[in-house]
């Protein structure tokens, strides 16, 4: 097998099953010792820069405090500081990174700018968010639900509302790892083509199955794990009145709870829209892992940085 040290992880695609399992791995690992006291300090003495296009309150605050705990240092970046602002490249500016820092992790609008970031700087990129996917994000929630679950093969992962980059990376990583994935979006706002046939691809080697319908109870239908996200991401903040007209009927509320199992769990990447996507009744409810599901960004943060780096 490939090695992971050195490699980018800019989308779960280009990661085999054993290797996503590893992530998940060390992360049950170093949140064990986390909890012991012990901090291997896995990346001592290197730097490691976390630039942001975009807000952030749980990735910049994990990845800092991973960086932190594993001996490097965190040079927190935001782009609205950096030359780029004035027209600099991002190739050049990735050059010019890549002389001093031994890893870089980026929020960014394109995952294109992660792609020039990762080939021109020389050393690995993280994505930490793009419009496409949010691959770290994906990995922190596989591993709360082996925590909840016990296991992720066979297990039903619903994803109900806007089919944008936590559900990209929710569906290519759960048909990789074997978990049945369903999809309950309405119409117009489901992934796009490529990721579903991505995800189909990767379905029939994992024996997963995947589900796309615009039928939310029928989506959420014996779920194990019910899961939403913002219905107007960053960047779509116009379109937001329109959006929550259409999605109103994907609301994760007591009604569409009632649809999965009676021991499912709930998550949602945060930040949340109570009242829009999810109500408070649920967010706050027992079947609800979110803040657990928070932590653990932590955790399988500081093992992708250690198996890359
Ligand atoms: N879930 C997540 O990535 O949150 P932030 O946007 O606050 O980093
Ligand atoms: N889909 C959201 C996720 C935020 C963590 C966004 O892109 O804004």
């Amino acid at each position: 097998a490939k090695s992971l040290k050195g490699r980018s992880l800019l989308c779960l695609k280009d990661f085999t099953k054993e290797e996503l399992e590893e992530f998940i791995f060390q992360g049950e690992k170093l949140k064990i010792d986390y909890y012991a006291g012990k901090k291997e300090k896995l990346l001592d003495g290197k730097t490691i820069a976390v630039l942001f296009e975009k807000p952030s309150t749980r990735t910049r605050i994990s990845f800092a405090v991973a960086i932190h705990e594993l001996g490097a240092f965190p040079l927190i970046l935001e782009t609205s500081n950096l030359q780029l602002v004035r027209g600099e490249t991002v190739p050049d500016t990735a050059k010019v990174m890549g002389r001093m820092v031994q890893g870089i992790v980026a929020r960014v609008f394109a995952q294109k700018t992660l792609e020039e970031l990762a080939e021109f700087s020389g050393v690995p990129v993280i994505n930490a968010l793009s419009d496409f996917s949010h691959p770290c994000q994906a990995l922190g929630d596989f591993l709360t639900i082996k925590e909840k679950k016990g296991k992720l093969q066979g297990i039903k992962l619903t994803y109900l509302g806007d089919g944008n980059n936590v559900a990209n990376s929710l569906l290519i990583g759960g048909s990789i790892l074997g978990l049945d994935v369903s999809l309950g979006c309405p119409k117009g706002f489901e992934p796009a083509k490529e990721v579903i046939d991505m995800a189909l691809h990767f379905a029939k080697k994992s024996g997963s199955k995947i589900e796309i319908t615009n039928d939310p109870a029928e989506a959420a239908k014996n779920a194990d794990v019910l899961y939403t996200d913002v219905w107007a991401s960053m960047g779509q903040e116009a379109e937001h009145d329109k959006r929550v007209a259409i999605m109103k009927p994907y609301q994760i509320n007591s009604s569409i709870l009632s649809h999965a199992k009676e021991d499912a769990i709930v998550m949602h990447c945060l930040p949340a829209h109570r009242g829009e996507e999810i109500t408070d009744e649920v967010l706050d409810g027992p079947h609800s892992v979110v803040f657990d599901q928070a932590e653990n960004r932590l955790h399988i943060q500081k093992a992708i940085l250690s198996l890359l780096i």
